[in-house]
């Protein structure tokens, strides 16, 4: 092994590892294709670690850190072993290490993607003693950034104002970027980050590091520049609260991170991603998008049979193609009639629909639309039969105050009849209402007070990433039993942002906030991960904005409606109509090319982007 030169090589992205003749694994490159060639000609140990533990560089950030049975806390890792195995896109790598002290196996995993510049890594961490270890963190990659001029670009803000960027010159220290709450991670923090080692990057110049996690749940990002020495970047799940406890034999798999290298600007790290997504990542990644008209901002909780056929009447009109009813259409005794009560009792409202869902939903077909419906399987509102019922089912810590967000409390979906429960949500909607082909699985609170039954006394801390695997399960499951229903995710708007969990679901609810003017910053936020295929950019009245200038911006996205039809004007009719004509049109250009952001909107006030098909080069601005 010692002196062996490993190179991950996934094209575009590339990173060459190389083993110190104590056994040390180091990183000799990152970078473009060319880093392969690195004249790697300082011995090996004075390159940067590939994966720092606690105990090793005592003054820097560690990826990962345990307590060991002894009760000792340092790690230090020496090859044991390297594999290599072709996948169809690819090549899988595995780098074993040991501790020679303490019982550890760590193994290192990268699997590359050379056609679309992608590398994804993740480690796999066993305990090989015979005492329990503590896993305190572990960080799914660590590279080290070329350069002395850094900068780093991450995205948050909160409910209505996702994706609002900061890019700064990173100063000596550590820089934490971390998702806390659990269940709407990137309502407060984009799973994406930029790292530009030579100075700030533009769109189309600059060398830039994009890593994202491919997670649900909560991540955290730590920049650390250190002075005279390499800068690193950590990214992980947030580890805060998430400790392991692995018993004799146990593992940890950490979930993936995704690194792409571009030395022609931040431009070429969003295609890299965006194409990776929609081959790879995204459930049916390459079928044309549906343009969606939701009547949540037309009628909120004030539905009934006649009102809603009337709005699917005004979205037949505009040309749309899915009527989507959302949230207040169930409850029994505690009706949906506000977001103070209902959720959890998954029947529909007598009092609004005396005839259940088939008069609306045999309108909508009759109408040439498909029908889709919100549900918000995972959580409770307190006042619910569900909860009256099952007080037991929510995620909290014995003794303490349940304290509501919205209302309502969290579903613990470690509890195995609270996961068949949530899945019966969606098999009966579905079940009950033929003809339902879409639906909105949306997710509205954090966690806080973070407890299940289903987890011994010493393990409770495993809820933060256990919770996140369950619902992932049931999601999965959704998906197999009903492929001809397409899945909408939303969490409070853009809370669910990731490519994880696009594995099951078609596309996610960009944001809540649909003024144009704000969704102008948030889809551009948006596109440096996501593809436009799965942002859904609806025209609404939000912010009072021209309904051409809302149209205009929501094309640039997958286009849709949120507003009552009956208030548009004949003028403001005829251009929704004829803007629908328009996404039809352009659809596979947006959806399906190659993005270019020519103006930002970050600190301007005008924005400019085109999508390119890359087939015959024509774009679309
Ligand atoms: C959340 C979603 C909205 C809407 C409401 C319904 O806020 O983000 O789009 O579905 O719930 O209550």
């Amino acid at each position: 092994m010692t002196g062996d030169r490993i190179v991950i090589d996934g094209g575009a992205t590339t990173l060459v590892l190389g083993v110190a003749d104590d056994g040390r694994l180091h990183q000799l490159g990152l970078g473009g294709p060319d880093a392969a060639a690195i004249d790697a000609s300082f011995p090996t140990s004075l390159y940067p670690l590939a994966y720092p533990t606690h105990g090793e560089e005592v003054l820097r950030e560690p990826a990962l850190r345990a307590t060991h049975g002894t009760g000792s806390t340092s790690v230090r890792l020496l090859v044991d072993g390297h594999s290599e195995q072709l996948h169809p896109h690819g090549r899988v790598h595995r780098i074993e290490l040991v501790d020679r002290t303490a019982p550890l196996l760590v193994v290192l995993c990268w699997r590359t993607w050379p056609e679309h510049g992608v590398i994804e890594q993740w480690v796999e961490v066993t305990n090989t003693g015979d005492a329990p270890t503590v896993l305190h963190q572990a960080a799914s990659a660590a590279p080290a950034v070329p350069g002395d001029d850094p900068w780093f670009t991450h995205w948050g803000g909160g409910w209505a104002q996702e994706w609002t960027e900061t890019t700064e010159p990173l100063t000596p220290g550590v820089k934490s970027v971390a998702s806390a709450g659990g269940v709407r991670p990137s309502l407060h923090r984009a799973p994406v980050v930029l790292y530009a080692g030579r100075g700030r990057a533009t769109e189309t110049s600059g060398s830039v590091l994009a890593a994202t996690l491919l997670w649900g749940g909560d991540v955290r990002f730590d920049a650390e520049v250190a002075l005279h020495r390499h800068t690193r970047l950590l990214a992980g799940f947030q580890h805060r609260g998430a400790e392991r406890r692995l018993d004799p034999g146990e593992w940890f798999v950490t979930p993936a991170a995704a690194l792409v290298w571009s030395d022609e600007g931040i431009g070429a790290t969003s295609r890299a991603l965006h194409r990776w997504a929609r081959d790879h990542k995204v459930r049916d990644g390459h079928r044309p998008r549906s343009i969606v008209f939701n009547n949540w901002e037309a009628m909120f909780f004030d539905l009934d049979t006649d009102k809603v056929r009337a709005v699917v009447d005004g979205a037949a009109a505009v040309g749309a193609e899915v009527f989507l009813l959302d949230d207040g259409w169930f409850g029994d005794r505690h009706p949906r009639d506000d977001d103070q009560q209902g959720l959890g009792d998954w029947m529909v409202d007598a009092a609004k629909f005396p005839d259940g869902l088939g008069p609306v939903i045999d309108h909508t077909l009759a109408a040439g639309l498909r029908f889709g419906l919100w549900v918000e399987p995972e959580m409770v509102n307190p006042r619910s039969g569900l909860y009256e019922q099952h007080p037991d089912w929510v995620v909290a810590e014995p003794g303490r105050e349940r304290r509501e967000e919205r209302n309502q409390l969290v579903l613990d979906v470690l509890q195995p009849e609270v996961r068949d429960f949530v899945l019966g949500v969606i098999d009966e909607a579905v079940a009950l209402h033929p003809g339902i082909s879409y639906l909105k699985w949306d997710a509205n609170r954090d966690l806080f007070e973070v407890g299940s039954p289903a987890l011994p006394a010493d393990r409770q801390t495993h809820l933060a990433i256990d919770r996140v695997r369950a619902t992932e399960e049931i999601m999965a499951e959704v998906a197999r039993r009903h492929p001809e229903v397409d899945l909408m995710l939303c969490a409070s708007g853009g809370g669910r942002s990731n490519l994880e969990t696009l594995r099951w679901f078609h596309e996610l609810w960009t944001s809540d906030d649909t003024d144009p003017i704000d969704r102008v910053r948030i889809q551009w936020g948006a596109s440096h991960l996501l593809p436009a295929s799965v942002l859904p950019a609806h025209v609404t009245r939000w912010g009072g904005k021209p309904i051409g200038f809302a149209c205009a911006v929501a094309l640039s996205g997958r286009f849709g409606f949120d507003l009552d039809p009956a208030t548009l004007t004949d003028q403001e009719r005829a251009t929704a109509t004829q803007a629908t004509a328009t996404a039809k049109q352009i659809r596979t250009v947006v959806q399906f090319g190659d993005l270019h952001r020519l103006v930002s909107p970050v600190g301007s006030s005008r924005a400019a982007l085109a999508y390119v098909d890359p087939a015959t080069g024509k774009d679309r601005r």
